[in-house]
């Protein structure tokens, strides 16, 4: 109400100042107009009459003068006629009883022989009055009075305010109905309902905001409140979760207990991050700047993790808007609406790009770790970027805990196999882990890689070394024991080199239980109906496009299953969401082509006019869009001919709280280790695979809940938290060698 009266009084002021200053001129106009009319027409008067006077008034005839006068009948006013001496000759009857003895305008015109004039009081009335000298060969002999009402001009002037007085409350009244209005409708209705919508909020009850009139006012603030909302219903969750936990007596991983740990365990020490691969990635999309997630389990899995623990995560800057969206220290806040910890940006050159990330990393680690036959390319140069990168990061890492006690340096995959040595020579204080996220391959493979030695030195700099499985850990130990001098204790899984230990253990990286912050409420029907196909059944994809993922060996799958189960043809409908990824790289060119040959081919072969087997979705998708495909899925295919763990298993399973769903998994990846209840295939095998397409749709749907239901409960005990509690805790744990360590 006070702002309604502060803003009706604001705008009142407003309209007085305003019409005030134009009535001020307005009268003063109006009487100027008024003056210069009594003075035309007392000139007009006074110098009709001159003429004919002067000669009597020369004469001394007072007779003479009469008679004229009464010529002229009965003027406006009056007229008087005044002697040398400014003695009264004549007046006119009406002006006779009011005439003053003196009237200092005919003294002035007898003395200066000038016309003078001005206003006058007579007897209570005001007048205008008009003296002009009587002349004789030029020496006035007399004076000519022309006395005229001006009352008039003191009426106008009232009239005129008034008139404005009243114009001012019509405006004014106008203004207030205006207002009143506008307020309810842009201000205090929105109000009430952005406030009903936030108790609501407030009861736990989730509501999608008010429609208001003016979201550039109230989005923001809206937006604001839902996020609050969110927080506050996320602590609220985690804390019954903790205390539903700790009733039933488990000891499943939250994202809390994860702060608790770090809170107690690192104890105020700093943590950073190193990936080659952003949490966040800014793009430039017709002339806007969007965010992207990139697709990559690594960012997936980490990203979670940094939410709960903060600390600083340093990675290559990629996206074409990273400059400008981060200080420039290339530093930003993450996640952006509510930071928790901090991005911060390498910035590389084309050509350090190229030699390290496309070349070294990609043509060489990548096929070198997988066992897909497709042969590494090793390229002196790209060693030389390689290692060029390594040194950058290792400089921005050393920046980044310059001032930090005993830091805790987690070091991601094999974009940074030189980076842990590179660290604790500067460092030795720092406890320093890598982490392996991809496979590692036996002794032979990997010793086809001329610069082994150099790798494995790099990496044995850590204290600490993680695969997802034993399995690989021991590949590892092998290649070690064999290619450099080194003791290898089998019995702790360590490396030991002169006077440093490094321990090599597994650690099967996960998810986090909640894949998205806020589940879409996207329909079955509603995403069929935005495709534009109609299923029974419906399978989904979820990649980059990548060699090591199996692709075309699932679309030839799935070609099998709809010939030998020509019943399924217009009933099943596979959905591939294909994230474009390494496309300068001619292996990965090669695999796009393949890839679309190998579905036009089973489309063209298959499809009906009303059907279509495989829909391919070539683009970057975000993890909301995903969420989707995952939660309306009746199966979903992980192929991959070899794979380090692969989160999209995982991350499938943790959406489907509906348990139900079922998964396709090939069983040379790590999360087939985990994941028993998924139908385990050899990729390779395209009739088994197409086999295990026709139990999926086939299955009893009790199965297929319990089946889900088991792997779910997997997945929720062995999370991303349990994950980063596990790795941190070993790492902490590990004593420091090093003379004169600031920590032991
Ligand atoms: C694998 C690697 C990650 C990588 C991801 C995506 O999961 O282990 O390090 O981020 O692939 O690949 P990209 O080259 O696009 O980062």
């Amino acid at each position: 109400m006070k702002f309604t009266i502060r803003l009706v009084g604001a705008l009142w002021l407003a309209a007085l100042l305003v019409l005030g200053a134009f009535a001020v001129v307005q009268v003063r106009e109006e009487k100027a107009r008024l003056v210069v009319d009594l003075e035309r027409r007392a000139v007009l008067l006074g110098e009709g009459l001159r003429e004919a006077i002067e000669p009597q008034v020369a004469r001394g005839s007072t007779a003479g003068v009469e008679r004229i006068l009464k010529k002229l009948g009965k003027p406006q006013r009056g007229i008087a006629v005044y002697d040398r001496l400014a003695t009264l000759m004549v007046a006119t009857p009406d002006l006779t009883p009011i005439l003053p003895p003196a009237v200092p305008e005919v003294t002035e015109a007898l003395t200066g022989g000038e016309v003078h004039r001005g206003f006058r009081e007579f007897k209570g009335s005001r007048e205008y009055v008009y003296a002009a000298p009587l002349l004789r060969e030029d020496r006035p002999v007399g004076v000519l009075l022309v006395v005229l009402d001006a009352g008039h001009l003191v009426t106008a002037e009232w009239e005129l305010w008034r008139y404005n007085a009243v114009r001012f409350l019509v405006l004014a009244v106008v203004l207030t109905l205006i207002a009143l209005a506008v307020v309810r409708a842009s201000i205090t209705g929105p109000m009430a309902k952005l406030s009903a919508w936030t108790k609501e909020l407030r009861a736990g009850r989730p509501a999608p905001p008010p429609e208001v009139p003016d979201a550039n006012l109230f989005g923001p603030l809206a937006l604001e409140v839902s996020r609050l909302a969110g927080s506050f219903h996320k602590a609220q969750a985690a804390a019954e979760q903790e205390a539903a936990l700790r009733l039933a007596g488990e000891t499943i991983w939250t994202e809390e207990r994860l702060k608790q740990f770090v809170n107690l365990r690192l104890a105020g020490r700093s943590l950073v991050v190193v990936s080659n691969r952003e949490p966040v990635s800014h793009v430039r999309h017709g002339g806007r700047i969007q965010a992207h997630t990139p697709a990559s389990g690594l960012v997936t899995a980490m990203e979670p993790m940094m939410r709960a623990c903060g600390g600083v995560w340093v990675a290559h800057g990629s996206g074409d808007a990273d400059r400008e969206t981060a200080d420039d220290r290339g530093r930003l806040g993450l996640p952006e609406d509510d930071p928790r910890y901090t991005l911060r940006r390498v910035w590389l050159t084309k050509e350090q790009e190229q030699g390290y990330y496309y070349g070294f990393a990609n043509e060489g680690l990548w096929p070198l770790c997988h066992i897909v036959h497709t042969r590494p390319v090793f390229r002196p140069s790209d060693f030389a970027h390689y290692l060029e990168v390594n040194r950058k990061f290792a400089a921005t890492v050393l920046e980044e805990v310059e001032k930090e006690e005993s830091p805790l340096v987690l070091i991601q995959d094999y974009h940074f196999a030189l980076l842990p040595s590179l660290v604790k020579a500067e460092r030795p204080d720092a406890r320093v882990a890598i982490f392996w996220h991809i496979p590692w391959p036996n002794f032979e493979a990997f010793g086809i890689c001329p610069w082994q030695r150099e790798l494995l030195l790099g990496m044995l700099g850590a204290d600490l070394i993680g695969f997802h499985t034993q399995y690989h850990c021991n590949n590892f130990l092998e290649t070690v024991e064999r290619a450099i001098e080194a003791r290898i204790d089998w019995e702790h899984f360590s490396v030991l080199r002169g006077e440093h230990e490094t321990l090599v253990k597994p650690f099967p990286i996960s998810v986090a239980p909640e894949f998205v912050d806020e589940p879409p409420a996207t329909s079955r029907a509603g995403l069929l109906q935005e495709l534009g196909i109609s299923a029974e059944f419906l399978g989904v994809g979820v990649e980059r496009v990548d060699y090591t993922k199996g692709l075309p060996e699932r679309f030839r799958a799935l070609r099998w299953f709809f010939e030998r189960y020509p019943e399924y043809r217009e009933r099943v409908v596979f959905v591939q969401l294909a994230a474009p990824s390494r496309s300068t790289i001619p292996r990965y060119q090669e695999l796009q082509r393949e890839v679309e040959d190998t579905i036009r081919e089973v489309n063209q072969t298959l499809q009906t006019r009303s059907w279509r087997p495989i829909i391919y979705l070539n683009r970057h998708y975000e993890h909301r869009e995903i969420w989707t495909y995952y939660r309306h899925a009746d199966f979903c295919m992980v192929t991959s001919l070899h794979d380090g763990m692969n989160l999209v298993a995982k991350e499938f399973v943790s959406v489907r709280d509906d348990d139900d769903g079922v998964l396709i998994l090939s069983r040379f990846t790590g999360a087939a280790r985990e994941l028993r209840d998924a139908l385990l295939v050899n990729p390779y095998d395209i009739a088994e695979t197409a086999e295990a397409i026709r139990t999926a749709v086939e299955m009893a749907p009790e199965e297929r809940a319990a089946r889900m239901a088991r792997m779910r409960r997997t997945v929720r005990e062995h999370n991303i938290y349990q994950w980063a509690g596990l790795l941190l805790s070993e790492l902490t744990r590990i004593p420091l060698e090093v003379a004169g360590t600031r920590d032991a």
